[in-house]
């Protein structure tokens, strides 16, 4: 059984108390009929809805992490902690799965979900959802690195998709990058091809869903419809 004004704040991303007060007008319905009480609980078979959309309906769900360094972006991690060993238990269930991956000692934004598709079609990059890092470096870059990485570089046998490197600071060693992609070390060793070492990496956005800021390292929260929404455009 599930508590409807916990349940009703995670689905919406609002805070419980903001939660109980539109359960107490009246905005929430459990299979059809209003109900005001906040600490009502509902079992599976339950429906939820708000403003008609259904809240519990979906057998998928996605859920946005901001990883830690030290945890591996996998489902198994033989003997390792991974991004799916740090869910509440009342997140947990069968068939999680970050989709792409993170380096163990990278943060940030981790998708995690149980749609097979949706995870393809935000990492194939044939479907260009751009993939946005912060990387802190051991040295600065010039205009060359820049126009390498916008050229498409060539990367052992590969030719990359063009990507974004812009400065963040007046030193030039602190940059945003955005790529399409998510070759292995992709981003260390477009760099490295440069004589430049990444010192420090963060992924703050996917498509156009920035990571919540709000969001501890370790932390994780239900990615919503609207959010969800914004990740392919
Ligand atoms: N590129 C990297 O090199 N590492 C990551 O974790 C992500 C992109």
């Amino acid at each position: 059984m599930t508590r409807l004004d916990k349940f009703t704040a995670e689905k919406l991303n609002i805070t419980r108390s903001a939660a109980k007060s539109l359960i107490k007008s009246g905005e929430v319905f459990v299979n059809s009929k209003p109900v005001t009480s906040p600490d009502f609980k509902f079992s599976d078979e339950d429906e939820i809805t708000v403003s008609g959309s259904k809240l519990n309906s979906d057998k998928f769900v996605y859920i946005m992490m901001n990883k830690p360094k030290g945890v591996i972006s996998a489902s198994e991690g033989n003997g390792e902690k991974t991004v799916i060993d740090l869910l509440p238990p009342e997140m947990k269930q069968k068939n999680l799965f970050p989709a792409g991956r993170l380096d163990k000692d990278t943060t940030g934004f981790v998708l995690i979900t149980n749609d097979g598709d949706f995870a393809h079609s935000i990492l194939s990059p044939k479907k260009h959802v751009d993939k946005t890092y912060i990387a802190l470096l051991d040295k600065g870059v010039d205009r060359g690195v820049i126009m390498d990485f916008e050229s498409g570089m060539s990367l052992g046998e590969e030719i990359l998709l063009p990507a974004k490197l812009s400065a963040e600071n007046e030193e030039k060693t602190l940059v945003k990058v955005v790529i399409k992609q998510g070759i292995y070390h992709q981003i260390k060793r477009m760099f490295k091809k440069h004589s430049i070492e990444v010192l420090e990496l963060k992924r703050i956005k996917i498509g156009s869903l920035p990571l919540d800021e709000k969001l501890k390292e370790g932390e994780c929260r239900y990615i919503t419809q609207d959010e969800l929404n914004q990740i392919k455009q």
